[in-house]
Parts: C-alpha cells; sequence; structure tokens
C-alpha cells in the first residue's frame, strides 16, 4: 500500500500501519547485520530498524550522524522491556538519502563534542541546538510563550508591538546600546515600558513581547545582551492589585506549561523535581529583606552588613530566594536605587511601590512598580536623573492628557526558562544567546 507521510509526533496513532518518515540522523549503531537509526525531526523521535540486504549495503560512509533520509516502513509497538522512544520502531522497507552529512574528520560527532569548551560549542550554536536538552528547552519556551499569550487574552490584556529603535531610555544610561539612525542618534530599547504606557488610554490594558537590549559589561549566569522582555501595563489598579496580578499570571502560565502534552514531559525530564508555585506567593519588603540577610551574616557588595540604601546585589539575592526556598514577592525598593518612573509609597515616601519576583536558583524573574502619575514629580525625576526632557515629551503627555494610576512589570523570558528547566545559566534558554563577546552565529 502507499505509504502515508507522518510526522513522528503522530507515531502513536500510526501503530501496525505503513509510513513515510522524513528527518534527521539523530543516533546510529551497526550490529550482527542490523542498522539502528534514531530518527529525529524537531517533532519527535523514531528508532527505525534496517534488515537483511537494506543493512547489509551499510558502509560508514553511505549513512552519517546528521544526513536527512526518507524512510518507509511498518511502525511496530516493541514489547515491554525493549527500549526505544516511544516503545516504538519502524521496520524500514525502503530508505532514501535526501542529503548526506560528511563522514570522516569533518563529521558531526567532531563539530559537537560532549564536554568540550562551552565557547567552542557556541560557536557551532547551529548544530548545537539539534542535541536533545538545547531542543527541549526551546520546545518549552514556546510553550511558555503560547501559554503566557493565552494568560493574557483571559486578562483581558491585549497585545501591541512596540519599536525596538528608540530614542530614550528606561533603566539608566550605562547598559544602552547607540546606534546611528540617519544621522541621529538612537538606541535599541532596554524596556517597552513607556511606550506601553502611551498605549493604556488607547487600547486599555497592553502587553508586549519584545526583544530588550542591555550592554551589560559583566558576565554572569542571568544577563544577556539581547532577551525576550515579556512587559505589561495596566490602568487603574493599586499596588495590591498589580502583585496579586503578577503572581496570577506567573502560576497559571506555569500550569498551562507543566500540563502541556509537549512541554509538560520536557519539564519533568529537565527538571524532575520542579514543583509549580502555589498562590499566594510570600511577600518581603526591602528592609525586611535587609534584616533577614543581616540575620543570617550576608554581606553586601563592599562585604560590610546591609543598610538602607544599597543594592542587593546578584549573590546575595540568590542566596536569600534559595534558602527561602519559595517564590518571593520583594516590594518597597528604595527611591535612589530604582528608575525615574517609579512611585512613592504614601505612607513613607524614601521607598517606591515597586517589585521583584524572585525565584529559587535564579533570584529575579520579574521587575515592575507603579507609575508616577502627577506630571510634577515625573518632571522631578527626570531633574534627579539628568534626563533630558525634551526626548521623552511624548511621555510626558500622558500625565497631561488623562493621566491614571497604573503599573506595570516585566519578565525575562531565559529567566523563567532557567527556573523552569533548571537551567546553570540563560545563555542555554535562547536559539542564539547574545552576551559580552558574542555575536555569532
Ligand atoms: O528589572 P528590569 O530592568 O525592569 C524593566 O526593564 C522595567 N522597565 C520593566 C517594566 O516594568 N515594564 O527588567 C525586567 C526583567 C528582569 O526582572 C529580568 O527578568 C529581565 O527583565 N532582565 C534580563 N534578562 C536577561 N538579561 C538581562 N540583561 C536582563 N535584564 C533584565
Ligand atoms: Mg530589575
Amino acid at each position: 500500500p502507499e505509504a502515508r507521510t507522518i510526522k513522528l509526533r503522530a507515531l502513536q496513532d500510526n501503530l501496525g500501519t505503513r509510513v513515510r518518515v522524513h528527518g534527521w540522523i539523530h543516533r546510529l549503531r551497526a550490529q550482527k547485520g542490523l542498522v539502528f537509526i534514531v530518527l529525529r525531526d524537531g517533532t519527535g523521535f523514531l528508532q527505525c530498524l534496517l534488515s537483511g540486504d537494506l543493512a547489509n549495503a551499510y558502509q560508514t560512509s553511505t549513512l552519517t550522524l546528521e544526513s536527512t533520509v526518507t524512510l518507509k516502513g511498518i511502525v511496530e509497538k516493541l514489547p515491554a522491556g525493549k527500549q526505544a522512544p516511544g516503545g516504538v520502531e519502524l521496520k524500514v522497507d525502503y530508505y532514501e538519502i535526501i542529503g548526506l552529512a560528511p563522514a570522516g574528520d569533518d563529521c558531526f560527532s567532531n563539530k559537537i563534542q560532549e564536554g568540550a569548551d562551552p565557547s567552542l560549542l557556541l560557536d557551532q550554536r547551529h548544530l548545537a541546538i539539534r542535541g536533545e536538552t538545547l531542543s527541549a528547552v526551546l520546545k518549552v519556551r514556546a510553550s511558555l510563550l503560547q501559554a503566557i499569550r493565552r494568560v493574557y487574552d483571559e486578562e483581558g490584556v491585549i497585545e501591541v508591538t512596540p519599536p525596538c529603535m528608540v530614542q530614550t531610555q528606561v533603566e539608566g544610561g550605562s547598559t544602552l546600546f547607540k546606534l546611528q539612525y540617519y544621522g541621529e542618534e538612537a538606541y535599541l530599547t532596554q524596556s517597552s515600558q513607556l511606550y506601553l504606557e502611551t498605549a493604556l488610554p488607547a487600547l486599555g490594558d497592553v502587553y508586549c513581547i519584545q526583544e530588550s537590549f542591555r550592554a551589560e559589561k559583566s558576565h554572569t549566569r542571568r544577563h544577556l545582551s539581547e532577551y525576550t522582555h515579556i512587559e505589561a501595563e495596566l490602568a487603574f489598579l493599586t499596588f495590591e492589585d498589580l502583585l496579586s496580578h503578577i503572581e496570577r499570571v506567573i502560576t497559571k502560565t506555569v500550569k498551562y506549561v507543566v500540563n502541556d502534552p509537549v512541554a509538560g514531559p520536557l519539564v519533568k525530564q529537565l527538571n524532575p523535581g520542579f514543583a509549580a508555585p502555589e498562590l499566594p506567593f510570600k511577600r518581603m519588603e526591602y528592609v525586611e529583606a535587609l534584616k533577614w540577610l543581616n540575620d543570617h551574616s550576608i554581606p553586601n557588595e563592599e562585604g560590610q552588613p546591609f543598610k538602607f540604601g544599597d543594592d542587593i546585589a546578584e549573590a546575595a539575592e540568590r542566596k536569600m530566594t534559595d534558602t527561602i526556598g519559595v517564590p518571593i514577592l520583594l516590594t518597597r525598593f528604595p527611591l535612589e536605587i530604582k528608575s525615574f518612573y517609579m512611585k512613592r509609597c504614601a505612607d513613607d515616601p524614601r521607598v517606591t511601590e515597586s517589585v521583584d519576583v524572585l525565584m529559587p536558583t535564579v533570584g529575579e524573574i520579574t521587575g515592575g512598580s507603579m507609575r508616577i502619575d502627577s506630571l510634577n514629580e515625573l518632571l522631578e525625576g527626570f531633574e534627579r536623573e539628568k534626563l533630558d526632557k525634551s526626548a521623552y515629551y511624548w511621555f510626558i503627555d500622558q500625565r497631561k492628557y488623562g493621566t491614571c494610576p497604573h503599573g506595570g512589570y516585566g519578565l525575562g523570558t531565559e529567566r523563567i526558562l532557567a527556573w523552569l528547566c533548571d537551567r546553570f545559566t540563560v545563555k542555554d534558554c535562547s536559539l542564539y544567546p547574545r552576551f559580552t563577546g558574542r555575536c555569532k552565529p
């Protein structure tokens, strides 16, 4: 009978039938007159068995790792105890090579060697992404982005696409990537927040999934020069509303991912101990965190006990979060360590209605705040940060033409993934990570 072409994700629906499959040779092993192939097509893996004449004709130079092939045969359920992906095997009766990958010195396994120097593997990223772990993380990533869009849809938040090329900063001048824009100075955006704020009166609550760019000089486990920033901005809400929105969005999104038939098992495989977070998250104020750190003899950046106004840097933050072991909404940071747009707390003007979400193993995955909604206060913020107001005329207009209480936040996609998939670094969570010194492939 004519074989139907299927994707490997559909194997279980085709047991006992003759099918045609296309894919890449992921693994290859010849033994005792048989050739075992594990085929990969991106949607799944399939063990394929060549026997008889097909196996006898096999030579190491005629069938190689990462060659593309078309195979035909019957999909058979393997008896219990026989190991193969999905417990099935293709009894191959026909195969054809579409693209033969090199044998010898230039063979695939020489290019991608287990345990090789990470920077060599990054040079070969275009090949390394074919590996089981990296491709699993990338599939979870796709599911995460799908899940968060679904959650925003349920929350009535609508998607916009702000520009990447801008003439304003959001998170401080030190990490701006500058570019020449038809003779004018411009930057790659650090955050789409200010643009989202302008969309509120036009569209109501909005979100975007957009690349943000930060010229971070330091090498850390959690900083990229380009990352996928999920940002939302919401109107007519209180700080407490914002906090519960953030924890609800994170919890729902994670639930969708771990219950997804493709991504769920991958999360389990990558991070067997992962427990989806429950509501409500632990809440902790900045000053309480300082006390916690001092009580646990964790010093600040200068090796001294923490005092009000100190930044809680990555190492200390992570130690605290790992020890506490649950998601934390860390709130009310001092004005001087936060950005110009953050609203002060009514009961204590030294601190702001700001929040970071901290997750065990990664630390900060989200930063957000209520925004200054008074024109004069905003202008003072520009003054304080010595920002040129004229570039922000459009942002300032928001406080003139119908200001409103509003707030929002940004989530780092790669950081959520590092937490969800238990990756040591965010570099393992994007297709082609960009960081100091790395802009290829
Ligand atoms: O805390 P950040 O800098 O906040 C903002 O950009 C706000 N304007 C967002 C907003 O309110 N709309 O960044 C938000 C999140 C961080 O919590 C972190 O997860 C991620 O973005 N992030 C990075 N991820 C990878 N590499 C970097 N260099 C990152 N910088 C921030
Ligand atoms: Mg932050």
